[in-house]
């Protein structure tokens, strides 16, 4: 496990997603309105490419011609069959018991604590101003 910069925050805006390799594993960073959020970029159904699916919402029903939407933009279908992801939990709606999607920590980091690193040398002052996301491999 090791924490790799893969973006700045401004390169992946609110709803958007980026794909990013990391130690040889492809995985798909989301945005939900300032959260991020990795998932595997293998759908475990038949290995579709989980970053090219549309964010949708979930519907739920208690009673025909009744029907709630909520949680816009947080579900993930999947581009080749259609299966539908939580990107919060990588769960799935067809199989929520038994399929999920493998998830990666993703946090974002001030610049200033990506560039802190074990070793000590002659140093000048810099300042660094953007947030990175970074994943959790
Ligand atoms: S490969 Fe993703 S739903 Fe089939």
């Amino acid at each position: 496990m090791g924490k790799h910069v893969v973006a700045t925050v401004g390169e992946i805006p609110p709803g958007s997603r980026k794909l990013v390799t990391v130690r040889g594993r492809s995985i798909a960073v989301f945005n939900l309105n300032g959260e991020f959020f990795g998932l595997f970029n293998r759908c475990p159904h038949q290995g579709g490419p989980m970053c090219e699916g549309i964010l949708t919402g979930l519907i739920e029903s208690d009673e025909p011609g009744r029907y709630r939407y909520s949680r816009k933009g947080e579900i993930l279908r999947c581009p080749w069959h259609g299966w539908e992801f939580d990107v919060r939990t990588g769960q799935s709606f067809c199989e929520p018991e038994r399929v999920q999607v493998r998830r990666y920590p993703v946090e974002v980091a001030a610049g200033e604590r990506v560039v802190e690193g074990p070793y000590v040398a002659e140093t000048v002052a810099v300042t660094v101003e953007e947030q990175y996301v970074v994943v959790d491999v």
